[in-house]
């Protein structure tokens, strides 16, 4: 998708579609109004009609409006103009992201970027807006037979400003560009995700990764089984000993900042199946279990977009990936593994696997000597116990970065929320046999298995993100949601401190 930025006549310009924001009170924006004049008044009957009423996200299409030269008109409802908020901007935008992708709309143009959304600027509202339509433009239908008439994407979104806006033109142009790319990593990882896992094994997850970054300033080393047992990260091999997949240990850098700087490390769980290995889950929603590899998936999405935005800084991806499967020679309750960094581990429960291979990975990124690590991972169920599908939970050693993660979680509407990291949750991880269980109960299921990572991150500043509620969705829109790329890239380029 192709971003533009322009001033634009609305009755003048022979533009396939025209996006036309609307409020379900008071008076017309700008551009309806004078779309509205053009055609001798349309816009108020059909809104007093009842047709249109501008609920939040409705939307409705026309065609051929006489005084007006685009093919189409696509009025939007972003509900009550007292009412509105950026959540209710990007309802609306993933409305007509839906819709534009139902038309096959090739080439349309956004009005309504003057429009005055609470603590959001024109530019802020760009970026809502591009990721919103390319989210609602958003398919996984390749497994499917081809439709007969194939499917038209939106290949050029034009941003309108009026004369007013017309000076804002660059600062919405970069936003704008910055939050395409942004989306095409979003779109990315959800690609990696939706794949099933009979396809997404840890090798193709880890050939992915190298094709994306051959083609990017990114260096990609993968580790296989040898070179993990000659580490002794014999939890990440102890989890997939029940696999015929080999795992993989995925290690990206991309250099963006000073030579000797300190790089920021990210971590993802890039489990490519959890059927709970010997501790086997039970067979309902099991197939949603391709998706635990979504950690892994958005890491990678984050290191893409960093060498596509040119970030000045250093960053790391480390993604341990494998399967959890039962086996006659997989790991059982009870067994003992000895990791990396050198504490021994009693497996109580298989099925707290993503901790097991987590703890490695923490430990091999411990070598880059980090400024910091953050970790993402689709952790805990208790996780969505405690925050649904809307929130991901943050936990940290690090108050600063924990901060910066949940500002960042806000401006990017990927909304994340701290849970606590008392010292006193450690107690539930006590084993008498070895240094550590991998469970620690199902009491603050998601604090015990962020204390269980922190055991391996040490001194370094660490936060980890719990995705298991936020990283997919069930029901109408399944599938994977990509997040939380957005709130990452938010993150990195604050970081780096890029304008936005
Ligand atoms: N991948 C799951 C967590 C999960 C569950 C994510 C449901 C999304 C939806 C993880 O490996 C797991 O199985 N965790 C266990 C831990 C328990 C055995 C301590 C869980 O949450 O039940
Ligand atoms: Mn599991
Ligand atoms: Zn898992």
């Amino acid at each position: 998708m192709e971003i533009v930025v322009r001033t634009i006549d609305p009755c003048r310009d022979p533009l396939d579609c025209l996006i036309l924001p609307l409020f379900s009170d008071g008076e017309l924006p700008q551009a309806a109004a004078a779309v509205d004049q053009a055609g001798s008044g349309f816009l108020k009957q059909l809104m007093q009609q009842g047709d249109f009423r501008a609920d939040c996200g409705q939307t409705l299409t026309l065609y051929h409006v006489p005084g007006v030269q685009a093919a189409r008109l696509m009025l939007v409802g972003l509900g009550k103009s007292t009412k509105i908020s950026d959540l209710n901007y990007q309802k609306a935008l993933l409305a007509v992201g839906r819709a534009l992708a139902d038309r096959g709309v090739t080439q349309a143009a956004l009005f309504g970027l003057e429009l005055a959304v609470p603590q959001r600027d024109p530019a802020a509202l760009a970026e809502i807006a591009v990721q919103a339509i390319a989210d609602g433009q958003y398919r996984f239908d390749r497994y499917k037979a081809p439709a007969e008439t194939p499917r038209r994407e939106l290949q050029t979104l034009t941003l309108a400003l009026d004369d007013r806006l017309a000076p804002q033109g660059e600062t919405i142009l970069a936003a704008a560009t910055a939050a395409r790319i942004t989306s095409e990593a979003t779109a990315w990882a959800r690609d990696l995700a939706n794949e099933p896992g009979n396809v997404c094994t840890p090798t193709w997850l880890a050939e992915q990764a190298q094709t994306m970054a051959a083609s990017r300033a990114i260096e990609a080393d993968i580790l296989g089984p040898a070179q993990m047992e000659a580490l002794g990260m014999q939890l990440l091999l102890g989890v997939a000993q029940g696999s015929r997949q080999e795992p993989r240990l995925i290690v990206l850098h991309y250099r963006g900042g000073e030579k000797d700087a300190a790089p920021l490390v990210l971590v993802g769980k890039g489990l490519t199946f959890d059927a709970g290995g010997i501790s086997l889950k039970p067979a309902d929603k099991m197939d949603e279990m391709k998706y635990d590899m979504c950690g892994g998936a958005t890491a990678l999405a984050a290191i893409r977009a960093a060498a596509d935005l040119k970030l000045p800084l250093n960053l790391t991806v480390v993604v341990p990936a494998s399967e959890n499967l039962p086996d006659g020679k997989a790991t059982k309750p009870g067994d003992i593994h000895k990791s990396m960094q050198g504490l021994t581990v009693e497996i109580i429960n298989t099925d707290a696997e993503g901790r097991l291979i987590l703890a490695d990975a923490l430990t091999y990124a411990r070598r880059f000597k980090p400024a910091a690590i953050i970790d993402m991972a689709t952790l805990t169920g208790a996780c969505i116990i405690a925050l649904g599908h809307q929130t991901a939970a943050v936990l940290g050693t690090d108050e600063a970065l924990v901060q910066d993660l949940l500002a960042a979680g806000r401006q990017s509407l990927d909304r994340a929320w701290e849970l606590p990291l008392f010292e006193v949750y450690q107690e539930q991880l006590k084993s008498p046999f070895a240094d550590l269980s991998n469970v620690g109960g199902r009491p603050a299921g998601t604090i015990t298995a962020a204390c269980f990572l922190s055991r391996f991150v040490e001194d370094i500043p660490w936060a980890h993100l719990d995705i298991a509620g936020v990283a997919w969705k069930s029901g109408e829109h399944k599938g994977a949601t990509g997040r939380p790329v957005p709130l990452l890239v938010e993150y990195l380029r604050r970081r780096a401190g890029h304008p936005r």
